[in-house]
């Protein structure tokens, strides 16, 4: 298994291009399910999640290939078995974005129950539902989910909490339904709202996007289109944040300052300087940072993704800041990690009580999930003398060439296979 070894210390300095967002790219390759016309997606992102995605799809007959300009091809003329398995659900719980695109195109779907996750219960109840409010009927059997419907029908749903994924599934099912669809206390993430535009340009009826509710009017068939995905926005600011930390200097071309708010706020209110254009973020620090309080929830507020981050910065911050996770119950796992790096953490339900030490020391660590493997990069761009980051394979789930754009600005960091 690969790992990251690390020399801390190195303040990070100079220019990177930001990916392609996997949270965009991921929802928007299964959009490709609703039509039988080739759908070709740019920017697309090289990361684990994303080839999980292109193989689960290719295994439902979907045929994949790579066009001239590296943009990936997604041809469903025919779906040969709309089925998501269990080996591939638990390694990636976004596959159960084919849901509503299966059931849409086929009339029927079966989805692996995905299994525990190291971040929490999360349950697809709420996709469920919206399914069922548009007339599928849905069964749960041997750990499968069974979902079938002849043709579904417009609905309003009204979700109870606000889902990304179960937002994305509810608007991809309804484009093919048979009436209008609304979507109410709908996500209003970024990536909702770029899926939506690829939905749109495959000839989908789709309007307030980005809002809380969406209403989808169902067409007869989809077509083809051609759609390049949104920058990555925890990419962006996982950087942003590692700048930070180290007393760096940077700049990130290709980002999209707009869909940052919060962030950019939070970095500024640690005492950042953050400059931003149309398409580029800057950040340089002046001295020491101060430790910024933060609480996780949907977007417009504070990302989840971004929370192991922040933690990670305010470990050698000066004062206390108070980290709280509202989305995930166990999202905390960096904390143990962080405190072997010598970091003051003390957690107190879902509130983690960071104060902020002199220094961080190098160790050996281990990943446990995405963002808290890249919390933990970022300890140890921080901290003095070695930190070795084992289990990298969950950075690279969602992190395109890591290392490479963290050498790119400086950091002495390698891989070792
Ligand atoms: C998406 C993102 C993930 C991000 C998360 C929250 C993708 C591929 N992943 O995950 O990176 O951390 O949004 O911004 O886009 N819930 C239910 N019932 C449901 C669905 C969700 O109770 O049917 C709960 C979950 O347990 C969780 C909360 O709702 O506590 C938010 O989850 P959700 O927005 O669905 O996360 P994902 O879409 O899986």
């Amino acid at each position: 298994m690969d790992k990251l070894v690390i020399e801390g210390g190195v303040p990070l300095a100079g220019e990177i291009g930001v990916s392609g967002a996997k949270n965009a790219t991921l929802p928007i390759l299964t959009a490709a399910l609703l039509t039988a016309e080739p759908l070709t997606v740019s920017n697309v992102p090289h990361l684990r999640d994303v080839t999980t995605m292109l193989n689960l799809l290719a295994q439902m007959g979907v045929a994949v290939s790579m066009d001239e300009k590296l943009g990936v091809e997604l041809a469903a003329s025919r779906i040969t078995d709309p089925v998501a398995p269990y080996e591939l659900v638990k390694t990636m719980r976004a596959s159960v974005l084919v849901l509503g695109p299966l059931v849409a195109r086929c009339g029927e779907a079966r989805v692996s129950l995905p299994g525990g996750c190291a971040i929490g219960l999360r349950p697809v109840d709420q996709h469920i539902k919206g399914l069922q409010a548009m007339g599928a009927e849905v069964s749960i059997e041997h750990g499968y989910i069974s979902v079938r419907a002849k043709r579904l029908r417009g609905a309003t749903i009204c979700l109870d909490l606000v889902t990304v994924t179960g937002t994305e599934n509810l608007m991809m099912a309804a484009t093919l339904a048979a009436g209008t669809t609304r979507i109410e206390n709908a996500a209003r993430e970024p990536e909702v709202v770029d899926l939506a535009g690829c939905l749109i340009a495959m000839g989908a009826r789709v309007r307030g996007a980005g809002t809380d509710v969406i209403t989808i009017e169902g067409v007869e068939r989809l077509h083809g289109a051609r759609y390049s995905v949104m920058p990555d926005r925890i990419e962006t600011g996982t950087f942003l944040a590692a700048a930070a930390a180290t007393g760096g200097e940077i700049r990130l071309r290709g980002a999209r300052p707009d869909i940052l708010d919060s962030v950019l706020e939070k970095l500024r209110e640690a005492g950042a300087q953050v400059d931003t254009g149309p398409d580029w973020i800057a950040l340089k620090t002046n001295g020491a940072l101060s430790a910024v309080s933060l609480r996780t929830a949907p977007y417009p507020a504070f990302p989840t993704d971004m929370q192991a981050q922040f933690m990670a910065l305010n470990t050698v911050a000066s004062g206390t800041a108070l980290v709280t996770e509202t989305i995930f119950e166990n999202r905390f796992m960096h904390v143990q990690e962080l405190i072997r790096l010598g970091a003051d953490i003390e957690v107190e339900g879902n509130t983690a009580v960071v104060k902020g030490v002199r220094h961080l020391d190098g160790a050996t660590v281990m990943a446990t999930d995405l963002r808290a493997s890249a919390s933990l990069v970022l300890a140890g761009l921080i901290a003095r003398g070695t930190t070795t980051v084992e289990r990298v394979y969950h950075l690279d789930r969602g992190y395109e060439r890591i290392e490479e754009k963290l050498s790119r600005l400086g950091a002495r960091i390698r891989r070792v296979r």
